[in-house]
């Protein structure tokens, strides 16, 4: 076999279970795998564990208008120290992501500073040319209730048309199911009275109501938060869903006031343990960090003025291997949702170790704990709401087969690709 660019060594996670292998690279794919390979240049990680490097469907790196929250450099930057080599950003940016000229000016920005891979969401919005968008986005987004952004929809017959056409276009149709009709808007003092105000009923009813309205789109409804929801997402024909690491980990109870503001609201220990097994037993289909930065003085702000929101990029794999390490969850289960799932449904071949696929990579030692600290972050809102959690960060992250960042350094300065239109 001729040499190929690269041969990445180490203990591969392929086909379900760790072999020592070698993983051949051409053109950032993965050409062959196998027991010994040669290469141009060779990356031996020894002892470390090769998993494939996370897709983070659902972040919000606020390019353009809100680049003082993120932008796309420290966004992705956050992202390959979290092990993620991909990201999907949604279109609540200022402007929103509605035309397919805005869909494009966002393209350019992320070409230009994107340290990871990348594809854009675009907004369902009555009126929006969905034809036109569905050729340049990832998926379509539509939100059924107010939240960071102006993009709530009147109602779901004022988007009857427009679903229609996402479910001509094929493309996936990601939901933000909170109901408007049935949201509170009462004065709220803390995550307790925010979770009042959007309450089980609210989540549950949206995803009733878009399931229906919906009919022939492929809908998947992000960040599910509430036990309620469960058997509604459950075993539905092309109804896919995502769970969020702050929804099964953080509660209302957390002493976090307006860092513990999101939408969906955090629940009770009650939901979140409901959150926990049923991710634990595959039941969600993804996981997604819903990364949505707001800068310290904005969540400063009394609890009724605080944006909604809070970072994950960086903390969502290293949260989750280390539940691995401590064998509260298979390691399956999280390649499945964080890795080969979001691939498939979003249709790239990315997420996992196999030859076809991008070689995208991460390399981790298990023993290699540390906890987690705003200091160390790398998004720019600097907090985080796990301060002090422990977790198995990364040792490197591989994007199409270059090493970007290595030891907690940024290692590469190559820039991501639109995984929708490639050569734009
Ligand atoms: C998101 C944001 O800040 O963009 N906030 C949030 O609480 N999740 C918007 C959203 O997806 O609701
Ligand atoms: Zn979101």
């Amino acid at each position: 076999m001729k040499s190929m660019e690269l041969v990445i060594e180490g203990e591969c996670y392929i086909s379900g279970r760790f072999e020592r292998a070698c993983v051949g690279i051409d053109g950032g794919r993965i050409v062959a795998l196998a027991r010994n390979l040669d290469g141009d240049r060779r990356i031996d990680f020894g002892s470390r564990k090769i998993l494939p490097a996370a897709i983070d469907s659902h972040v919000h790196f606020r390019e353009p208008g809100m680049t003082h929250k993120e932008d796309f450099g420290t966004g992705s930057l956050a992202a390959l120290h979290g092990g993620v080599s991909c990201v999907f950003d949604m279109p609540n940016t200022a402007p929103p992501t509605t035309t397919v000229s805005a869909l494009d000016d966002k393209a350019r920005a992320a070409a230009a500073r994107s340290l990871v891979d990348f594809g854009l969401f675009a907004a369902v919005r009555p009126g929006a040319d969905i034809a036109a968008l569905a050729g340049r986005a990832i998926g379509f987004k539509l939100y059924m209730a107010g939240t960071t952004g102006d993009l709530l929809v009147p109602s779901l017959a004022s988007v009857q048309k427009e679903l229609a056409d996402v479910a001509r276009s094929g493309k996936v149709l990601a939901v933000h199911a909170e109901d408007e009709t049935i949201r509170r808007k009462e004065p709220a003092k803390g995550p307790a009275d925010h979770l009042r105000n959007r309450p089980n009923e609210c989540e549950a009813s949206a995803i009733r109501k878009v399931a229906r309205a919906a009919e022939g789109c492929r809908v998947h409804i992000c960040h599910v938060s509430a036990k309620d929801s469960l058997p509604l997402v459950q075993g539905q024909p092309n109804l896919t869903s995502e769970v969020t690491p702050h929804h099964m980990l953080l509660d209302r109870d957390r002493p976090l006031g307006t860092f513990g503001k999101v939408n969906p609201p955090l629940r009770t220990k009650g939901d979140r343990q409901a959150m926990f097994l049923a991710f634990k037993q595959g039941q969600f289909d993804t996981m997604a960090s819903d990364h949505a930065p707001h800068t310290v003085d904005e969540k400063k702000e009394d609890f009724d003025y605080a944006p909604s929101g809070m970072p994950g990029v960086e903390t969502m794999f290293p949260l989750m291997l280390q539940h691995v390490r401590d064998k509260h969850l298979a390691l399956a289960t999280v390649v499945k949702a964080l890795c080969e799932r979001p691939g498939e449904i979003f249709g790239i071949k990315k997420g996992r170790i196999e030859v076809g696929y991008d070689a995208d990579l991460v390399a981790v030692d298990f023993m290699a704990g540390r906890d987690i600290r705003a200091d160390d972050m790398h998004s720019k809102c600097g907090w985080t709401a796990y301060e002090g959690m422990p977790a198995v960060f990364p040792r490197a992250t591989v994007v199409r087969g270059e090493l970007m960042m290595k030891d907690e350094e940024q290692a590469g300065e190559s820039r991501g690709r639109d995984v929708v239109a490639k050569d734009r």
